[in-house]
């Protein structure tokens, strides 16, 4: 079989928190178990990852802590870093995006961009702290939502009423740095023009997806973002933490940090190079048209990896001389839940990567989560369902056949490999599938079906027990040695296929195996031919994999939070809760626009025994006029708040249609002002 030149990439996690084990679902494990496979393969294989040490949480962090984002970065590499280690990824290098390798690499794509006159300069509005020098970025003011009057809202969306605007309607903006009021300034970005690029985005991605086989879900997100038209992003920041814009009069500006993460990965492959001392080895994988180069990521990347750097590489393709390949392949998989929720680290939710690994071994995590991994749709963790894999499936499959087979082999055959008798149909049988297995799970794992081959893995664990447990070695021990002698000598050469096949998923166990077997990893296809010599000497049986104990897995169960509230779901309340919201029907009887707030009316309400003032945000929906005369639902017991100056005193029930219009809740003309609705 011809040997392959791969490229292996995965998501470069945030130095900003510990990873969970949705990441090591999503991104990590399935690119470490193709990558081992490819190994064993034989083909020319580098894996590259790394950190990813910008961006505007990791500052937020620094400044809650009150340090430098270095100590935060620092921090959160190193722990990544062991927690891979301890998980067994087998990275060629683990780098980071504040090298210096990485930030020439970042700026070296920005200047070429606007040497050949690709960026655009567009001039826009931001929130500038005049207390601490700087433009907020969004995520750093706060303010009252112009729709629904929340104090907490963020400059350009609502947790509250999720209604999304823009950063100039933000009511009462507060920096989150100084607690000031920020002015808006102008400040100018630069922007890739992601639109010109869409055409030939559809057609590389067409291409890729005939010739390899995109997944679905992948191909969903790129035809909805190209159906919506790709737009102009800007790629400039004004941050001090980043890579710095390589320009004159540039002061205060970084690289967006999602434009120079995903250059990350070729700053990596080049720190590779240095250290293996060839310098230029980085170019024979990413420039070399005959590299195939996979893309592994979670779906929460998709847009970046299908089309922001594939239009990137290619923008650099148009005006240089050396040109990169682009992903083949860009297998996403979809999100792991724990324990039927989203892991969350401020609710407790979910567990690290190293708190898990100094309580259990990694490779009944690495099956587990293989077995379920996140492929096509979410999947979830249950404690339960790592103690039932590791118990009945690694130990009393796989473990019990190995161990079976070594015993008979130190008791009986003075822990030597017996002499291969005459073969029976059942013997060939064996062998066969011994052939196929290693043929049938390579096959889907080159098409990234890493789930079903786990399944066929054990399959074989399966079909192995089940040919000792038919040829039942323990009577033919006594009656026939020769024969009982046959079956552990095919049940030993299955011990190598197994160690061989199951090596990309649980390294650890294989490795014990192969050391048991006393013989070398050998290449993949020839797994179920390897022979093991008759009189060759094994070592001594090692316990693969120990039980756990219902009492270990209901006390991690015990430790999970006990009311747990999903995001996106609203949390449960009681009837005495609910009926703490005074609603009330009301009459709108005046209405008017309010100068300067475009979205907002100035409304009269009657309430029977008093009337107030409401301001709501329906002007887009409705004229003054319209709403004059209706009876509405009012929370009438909702703290006052200031909008634009003007008090409001309540607040509209309105939901929207299915055109994205709100429409307020109406009344039947029947029910008298003042009524409390329940
Ligand atoms: O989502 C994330 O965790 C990002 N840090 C992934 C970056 S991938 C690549 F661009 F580096
Ligand atoms: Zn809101």
């Amino acid at each position: 079989m011809e040997k392959e030149k791969v490229l292996v990439t995965s998501a470069l996690p945030y130095a900003n928190g510990p990873i969970h084990l949705g990441h090591l679902s999503g991104a990590y494990l399935p690119a470490d178990i193709y990558v081992r496979y490819k190994r064993l393969k034989g083909d020319d294989i580098i894996y590259v990852c790394g950190s990813d040490e910008h961006g505007v949480p990791i500052t937020i962090t620094a400044e809650k802590e009150k340090v430098e984002p270095k100590v935060i970065i620092d921090r959160y590499h190193e722990m990544n870093k062991k927690a891979f280690d301890m998980f067994g990824m087998d990275f060629d290098i683990y780098s980071r995006t504040s090298l210096p390798v990485h930030h020439e690499t970042a700026q070296t794509f920005f200047k070429s961009f606007y040497d050949q006159g690709i960026l655009k300069e567009k001039k826009t509005l931001q929130f500038y702290d005049e207390k601490a020098k700087m433009f907020l970025p969004d995520r750093y003011v706060e303010g009252t939502c112009p729709r629904c009057g929340y104090e907490e809202a963020r400059s350009d969306e609502c947790e509250k009423c999720s209604s999304h605007y823009e950063p100039t309607e933000l009511i009462n903006p507060k920096s989150k740095i100084t607690g000031e009021t920020p002015v808006l300034r102008e400040t100018s970005h630069w922007f890739f023009p992601l639109g010109k690029y869409q055409e030939w985005l559809e057609n590389y991605i067409d291409e890729m997806n005939k010739k390899y086989g995109w997944k679905d879900n992948v191909l969903q997100q790129c035809r909805s973002w190209f159906n919506d038209g790709l737009k102009d992003r800007a790629v400039t920041r004004d941050l001090d933490w980043g890579v710095k814009v390589p320009l004159e009069n540039s002061e205060g500006k970084v690289l967006y940090v999602w434009f120079e993460a995903v250059l990350g990965y070729i700053s990596a492959t080049k720190e590779l190079s240095a250290k293996k001392n060839q310098p230029e080895l980085w170019r024979n994988y990413w420039q070399d048209p005959g590299t195939k180069y996979i893309a592994f990521i979670g779906k929460d990347n998709i847009v970046f990896h299908a089309i922001m750097f594939p239009a990137m590489l290619k923008a650099w393709n148009d005006g240089n001389e050396d040109k990169y390949i682009y992903p083949q392949n860009v297998p996403a998989n979809e999100f792991l839940n724990f324990e039927g929720k989203k892991f969350s680290k401020s609710r407790g939710w979910g567990i690290d990567v190293i708190e898990f690994l100094e309580m259990f071994p990694a490779d009944p995590l690495r099956y587990t989560l293989a077995a379920n991994l996140p492929e096509n749709k979410d999947t979830d963790f249950y404690w339960k369902e790592f103690q039932a894999r590791n118990n009945n499936e690694l130990a009393d499959i796989l473990g019990n056949f190995v161990n079976r087979t070594f015993t008979f082999a130190h008791k009986h055959f003075e822990g030597k490999v017996p002499k291969r008798g005459e073969l029976l149909p059942i013997d060939n049988e064996m062998l066969k599938a011994n052939k196929e297995f290693p043929e049938k799970i390579s096959a889907l794992l080159e098409k990234f079906k890493i789930k079903d081959a786990v399944l066929e893995m054990m399959n074989l664990a399966r079909t192995a027990n089940k040919y000792f447990n038919d040829t039942e070695p323990w009577k033919t021990v006594k009656s026939d040695k020769e024969r009982c002698g046959t079956t552990i000598n095919i049940s030993l050469q299955t011990v190598y296929t197994l160690a061989e096949v199951f090596y990309p998923v649980i390294p650890f166990a294989a490795a014990k195996m192969f050391k048991m077997l006393n013989a070398e990893k050998t290449d993949w296809f020839s797994a179920g031919e390897a022979k093991l010599p008759e009189g060759h000497r094994l070592n001594k049986a090692e316990i693969l994999f120990r039980k756990i104990e219902d009492k270990v897995i209901e006390e991690q169960i015990a430790k999970l939070p006990a009311t747990e509230e999903e995001p996106g779901k609203p949390k449960e309340i009681t009837y005495e809760e609910f009926s703490e919201i005074d609603l009330r029907v009301a009459k709108i009887i005046d209405a008017g626009k309010i100068p300067k707030a475009e979205k907002l009316l100035k409304l009269q309400v009657d309430l029977g025994s008093e009337k107030r003032q409401i301001i709501a945000g329906v002007a887009k929906f409705y004229s003054p006029e319209d709403l004059i005369g209706k009876k509405v639902v009012v929370v009438a017991n909702l703290r006052p708040a200031k909008l634009f100056g003007l008090k409001s005193e309540g607040m509209l029930l309105a939901s929207e249609n299915k055109d994205g219009q709100l429409k307020v809740v109406e009344v039947d003309d029947s029910v008298e002002i003042g009524a409390k609705v329940k």
